[in-house]
């Protein structure tokens, strides 16, 4: 469960441990490559991300990223290729960690990035502010994770973005109950990692088959944790902390950043539980926006980890409701999308969509064109309409740009 700080020798301690951590199983631990990372991850992409975040198009591709706790690069290393135009900081914890970072994004032949050995704590070291910073899986294992998302905040630009990814309390109650179990027979010995990885693994295989724990590894974990070091990262880690809806929302609010969304908004729709009972849902509009998540993590308690998007004031956000302004705004193709052209295509979450004719048409008029026409422009030369052009820009299969003022 989520604790709020810590006095700055156990920070440092506990820091220390993380470090050692990742010093003795570097993380991720994915192969490097002599090309560029297949394929795309929207959420990496700074074109999709700020068109999901603000209904529009960002206004610079040359931004300053900031991927704090970088681990091995995996991330780092999408981001430096997807946005070729951005400059990047890659910092970490970990020398060990960094020196693959670099080695990876070497090999692929990003040259857009550069890495430091530096903590999140002292982020403020670091020259000028951020466009973009990308934290994942990094703050729940900060002693002190407010101290952690306060420090990224002051170094995020205005109308800057902050992706985070953390951990959810309720869809990882084995794994937490199983750290546990490790500690205490490890005893003496907590804090070496690799004894820490053997008990665990000797008790997985010793566990009854119907064991909760045993299933539950079997079942959701095993895949990924063939490699030790995902196994030490899930079960030996000195530091973590679980958030639920309710802590979580009291980590963002310490931040002083705007909430812009969950970035898998499907999760967080109510409607997929309870929409078949219309009673329910309507005793359901009294609730608040934070309560209604609530709810759907208590139906549907799953739930391993919260991915959302944060912003630092002043951001335009469109809507596009004003015919006036969506006529005037330039449409483009969206930049993430795989099968294309066809009519069924996946999307920017990989998800499968089959395209009207009319859709198809028009995507196909946005590409051939030499420079990407007004939405009036493709509604007088296809089939579209303004609302088939909303439910496209809505379902993330185009991206708009605002007219100027
Ligand atoms: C689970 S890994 C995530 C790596 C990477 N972000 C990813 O998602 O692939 C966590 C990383 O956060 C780093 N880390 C933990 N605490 C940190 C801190 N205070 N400052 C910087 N990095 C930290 C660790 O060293 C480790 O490499």
């Amino acid at each position: 469960m989520a604790s709020s700080s810590s006095s700055p020798l156990s920070r440092q301690s506990v820091t220390a441990a993380v470090a050692q951590l990742y010093n003795t199983y570097p993380f991720p631990p994915e192969p490097l490559l002599d090309e560029p990372p297949p394929g795309y991850n929207w959420r990496w992409h700074w074109t999709a991300a700020h068109a999901f975040c603000t209904g529009r198009s960002p206004d610079r591709q040359a931004i300053r990223v900031l991927d704090a706790g970088c681990g091995t690069g995996v991330g780092t290393e999408y981001i430096a290729h997807l946005n070729p135009q951005a400059k990047i900081t890659g910092i970490d914890l970990s020398d060990r960690a960094l020196e693959t970072a670099r080695n990876r994004c070497q090999r692929s032949g990003a040259q857009n990035v550069r890495f430091q050995t530096l903590s999140i704590y002292d982020v403020g070291q670091l020259e000028g502010t951020f466009d973009w910073i990308n934290c994942v899986g990094v703050l729940h294992h900060m002693p002190d994770p407010q101290a952690g998302i306060q420090a990224l905040a002051t170094k995020l630009a205005p109308g800057g973005l902050l992706h985070i990814f953390v951990y959810a309390a309720l869809g990882r109650w084995e794994i937490s109950l199983m750290q546990e179990a490790i500690g205490l027979l490890q005893g003496e010995r907590r804090g070496d990692y690799t004894d820490g990885v053997q008990v665990g693994r000797q008790i997985f295989a010793h566990l009854p088959e119907t064991n909760r724990l045993r299933r539950r590894e079997e079942e959701r974990w095993s895949l990924e944790n063939h490699r030790d070091a995902n196994f030490a990262d899930m079960y030996v880690h000195p530091q973590e902390v679980d958030y639920t809806v309710n802590t979580l929302f009291e980590l963002i609010d310490a931040s002083g950043l705007m909430f812009l969304g969950f970035s898998n908004p499907r999760y967080w729709d109510l409607s997929r539980l309870i929409g078949s009972q219309p009673d329910l849902m309507a005793r359901s509009a009294v609730l608040s926006q934070h309560q209604r998540y609530r709810l759907v993590e208590l139906l549907d308690p799953e739930i391993t980890h919260y991915e959302f998007f944060l912003a630092k004031p002043p951001l335009d956000r469109l809507d596009w409701s004003d015919d006036g302004q969506l006529r005037q705004a330039r449409v483009q193709r969206h930049p993430c999308m795989q099968g294309w052209p066809s009519q069924s295509i996946f999307d920017y979450d990989y998800q499968m969509v089959d395209l009207t004719a009319a859709e198809f048409q028009s995507l196909t008029y946005c590409d051939q064109a030499e420079s990407a026409p007004t939405v009036a422009e493709l509604v007088a030369a296809t089939e579209l309409d303004l609302g088939e052009v909303r439910s496209l820009q809505q379902r993330q299969l185009i991206v708009l740009t605002a007219p100027t003022a």
